[in-house]
């Protein structure tokens, strides 16, 4: 049967949306209520909807009973803090499992291709039901980042790397492409993670905010992208042979982010 899936995210796995352009007060992610939690750098979130309602960002499969990532729980606490933050997850009106804030601390280039991972967001995920992508909607004006995505975690040469100026929005297929933000910066950057049922209603959505699948990648001189390359594979090595060590798999998805 198969899932289904949108056609505007089947080329590259991504779609830029129109970048959103009225001003959010930041105390809607601020005051929000975090969870230490690390995940592909140095993060903590704040749910606007969980598995069962509570302050907490654990995947829904190891709840219990397992669920899939569809369904999330509103917190109400957190929606009246976050009233557009809430509003925004809602607006397609597609299903939406977790909705979070995530807290990132800066990291450069060779942290976030060390840091690329895979979403294990259709973990239990029905057979011939709508595939979970994300949408993310950057808060902070981080001049400075941007999202990096790739096919193949240590292969360069398909690599998109995405602004994350205010107001950027994203929708991403992270269960297929890799993905992890570098953030070169003194602060923290602020996003909406938002996991969405592929279906009519997310692409009338990416419709509307004229979604595209190709957009100019952020310029980074050769020498920073190749030392961060090498870089990546010191470490990926040296981690791999921290489990051989172990003789452990090396784990290569994570769930958050
Ligand atoms: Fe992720």
């Amino acid at each position: 049967m198969g899932y289904i899936k949108s056609a505007a995210l089947e080329e590259t796995g991504y779609v830029v949306l129109d970048r959103y352009d009225k001003e959010i007060d930041p105390k809607e992610w601020l005051d929000l209520d975090y969870v230490d939690w690390k995940s592909s750098g140095e993060t903590r979130f704040a749910p606007i909807t969980s598995a069962k309602g509570e302050i907490e960002v654990n995947g829904f499969w190891n709840h219990q009973p397992p669920r899939t990532d569809k369904d999330g729980i509103w917190i109400d606490s957190q929606m009246a803090i976050a009233p557009t933050l809430t509003a925004r997850a809602k607006e397609p009106g597609a299903n939406v499992g977790r909705c979070r804030v995530i807290e990132l601390m800066p990291n450069d280039y060779a942290d976030c291709l060390y840091n690329l991972h895979q979403d294990d967001n259709n973990r239990l995920n029905p057979d011939g039901t709508g595939w979970i992508v994300r949408g993310f909607f950057n808060l902070t004006n981080d001049e400075t980042s941007y999202f990096v995505l790739r096919d193949n975690r240590t292969d360069p040469s398909v690599e998109y790397r995405i602004a994350l100026p205010a107001g950027a929005q994203l929708i991403v297929d992270t269960q297929r492409l890799w993905h992890a933000t570098t953030l070169n910066s003194e602060n923290p950057r602020y996003c909406l993670i938002t996991s969405w049922e592929s279906g009519p209603e997310l692409d009338a959505y990416i419709a509307k905010y004229n979604g595209k699948s190709r957009v100019p990648n952020v310029e980074v001189p050769q020498e920073v992208l190749d030392a961060g390359q090498a870089e990546q594979t010191r470490r990926l090595a040296a981690r791999a042979a921290f489990y051989a060590a172990k003789g452990q798999a090396e784990k290569t998805a994570m769930s958050e982010a």
